[in-house]
């Protein structure tokens, strides 16, 4: 049990200024009566509330997936550039979220948002082992022994790689996927320097077994579905 102003300004963009307004003016009903206090209590996991005569479902986090743009941060604020939290549509704005690791000003691809801390620190846990896939656009082309390169992993100054997958599409073999289970600061790139190829486009294709959705435009978020969420055992 919950009181009714905490259930909807966790759940809506409504601070419980506003939810207390709203019962004054009889918007709020509670399994169909019109709340009379905004400080009763409701039951989250069975009593309808609704504003407006519009059910509001009772939530804590979100967990949003983001098909990022190029010239975006992966923060919540910066003085001087855009920020993906700038891409997230109002009405998940007072969720706060932010996003899941990081990719670089000019990657794009999948990036997940969450105000949730337990499942950023779970994604990001290298316990979890979780890889993450890409697509990537070579200055010139990749060639069969570049695979065994990535295969045995490789040693840079502040961490070694584990060994990673490369794959080099049979009809331009400037174009590869490329997989790693880290996600240490340009890896990446840093992998594809080693084998003398610098990248020229960059984008995040997939997390574990999580797919960018196709259908999600660029600098589009969605929320994931419970069926994604369960990919992560979430
Ligand atoms: N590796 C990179 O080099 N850049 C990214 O944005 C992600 C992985």
């Amino acid at each position: 049990m919950m009181r009714l102003d905490k259930f909807l300004s966790a759940s809506t963009a409504y601070s419980r200024k506003n939810v207390h307004d709203l019962v004054k003016k009889n918007s709020v009903s509670v399994n169909g009566t019109p709340a009379k206090r905004a400080d009763m209590k409701v039951d989250e996991t069975k009593d309808i509330v609704c504003v407006n005569g519009k059910q509001i479902l009772y939530r804590k986090f979100i967990y949003l997936m983001l098909n990022k743009p190029q010239g975006y941060l992966s923060a919540t604020e910066d003085s001087k550039d855009p920020v993906v939290v700038d891409l997230v549509p109002e009405e998940f704005k007072h969720f706060a979220p932010f996003p899941v690791g990081r990719l670089d000003k000019d990657t794009e691809g999948l990036l997940l948002l969450t105000n949730d801390g337990q499942f950023d620190h779970e994604l990001m846990s290298p316990r979890k082992n979780l890889f993450k896939r890409y697509y990537a656009e070579l200055d010139a082309p990749a060639v069969p022994e570049d695979i065994e390169t990535f295969a045995a992993g490789m040693d840079f100054k502040e961490f070694s790689a584990k060994p990673a997958k490369l794959e080099i599409d049979p009809d331009d073999p400037q174009k590869v996927y490329v997989e790693i289970s880290e996600g240490k600061y340009h890896q990446v790139k840093r992998m594809c320097e080693r084998i003398g190829k610098n990248v020229v486009f960059l984008k995040r294709v997939a997390i574990g077994n999580l797919k960018l959705d196709d259908s999600l435009e660029c600098g589009k978020v969605r929320e994931l579905t419970p069926d994604e969420l369960a990919l992560f055992g979430w």
